[in-house]
């Protein structure tokens, strides 16, 4: 186990696990030295991922974060099987390509549920043991699309300022009693979802084109630039980061 980021020892919940910047990040938690559990709806992924990092240092915890007494049975059981949790990452999301216009009020409420309800539910449900040890990191995964508008994804883009929002709400209410919430806000970044958006594209490498254009650096980010920023957030070594958000962008929202 190699510890650059002083996390050995640490127990955290990571939702959205069972793919993309959540798997990517699970992995580099428990090569970091931490335990943790992890939250989606894919069993199967789950199961495969706490097979590949040992069932010892992850906890699969099958759980539909649109649920709410779903979300809060599954933090009580992470809490109660880690002994308390000193890191959660709220990174489990959905998105729809849609105008306002197009939006379905299923779209919006299922986007609501997911990507800020839930952060919500979970936040709420682990605060009570974060302000009894007197310390918890809350690391929110958002996007620049809750920075800048992007075309058509108007509940996307709300939901995600939304979070941003949540974030620096957190930590204006309970910084001073040793929180410490910060956002990522990834801009495009090859992962499964990008995978799928790319795949339904009548012009699947033309859309993969434009994609890496819009960020400065003329490609799509890694998942493992996104982790790199979220284990820094949760890290000792941010301790004077509060309520920021850490664009990780490729130069996306600067133009
Ligand atoms: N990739 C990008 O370009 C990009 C850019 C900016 C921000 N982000 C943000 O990064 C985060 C991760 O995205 P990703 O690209 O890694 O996507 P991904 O590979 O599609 O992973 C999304 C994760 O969210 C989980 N999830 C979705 N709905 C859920 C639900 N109702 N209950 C439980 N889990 C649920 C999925 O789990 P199950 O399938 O098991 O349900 C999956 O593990 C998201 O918040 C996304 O908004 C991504």
């Amino acid at each position: 186990m190699s510890d650059p980021w002083g996390l050995a020892g640490q127990r955290a919940l990571v939702t959205g696990a069972s793919s993309g910047i959540g798997r990517a990040t699970s992995v580099a938690l428990v090569a970091a030295g931490c335990r943790i559990a992890v939250f989606g709806r894919n069993v199967e992924a789950l199961r495969t991922l706490a097979d590949d990092l040992g069932t010892d240092g992850c906890l699969p915890v099958a759980v539909d974060l649109s649920d709410p007494s779903a979300v809060e049975s599954s933090v009580a059981a992470a809490l109660e099987a880690l002994g308390g949790i000193d890191i959660v990452v709220n990174n489990a999301g959905v998105g729809y390509r849609a105008t306002l216009g197009e939006t379905t009020l299923e779209q919006w409420d299922d986007t609501f549920a997911v990507n800020v309800r839930a952060p919500f539910l979970v936040c709420r449900a682990v605060l009570p043991a974060m302000l009894e040890q007197g310390h918890g990191v809350i690391v929110n995964v958002a996007s620049v699309g809750g920075l800048i508008g992007i075309p058509s994804r108007a509940a996307y883009g709300a939901s995600k300022a939304a979070l941003i929002s949540l974030t620096r709400s957190l930590t204006v209410d309970y910084a001073e009693r040793g929180i410490r919430a910060n956002c990522v806000a990834p801009g495009t970044t090859e992962t499964p979802w990008v995978d799928r958006i790319v795949a339904g594209a009548p012009d699947p490498a033309e859309l993969r084109r434009q994609m890496a254009e819009r960020q400065i650096v003329g490609r799509l980010g890694t998942e493992a630039e996104i982790v790199d920023a979220i284990l820094f957030l949760a890290s000792p070594r941010a301790t004077f980061l509060h309520g920021a958000t850490v664009v990780v962008d490729g130069g996306y929202s600067v133009r």
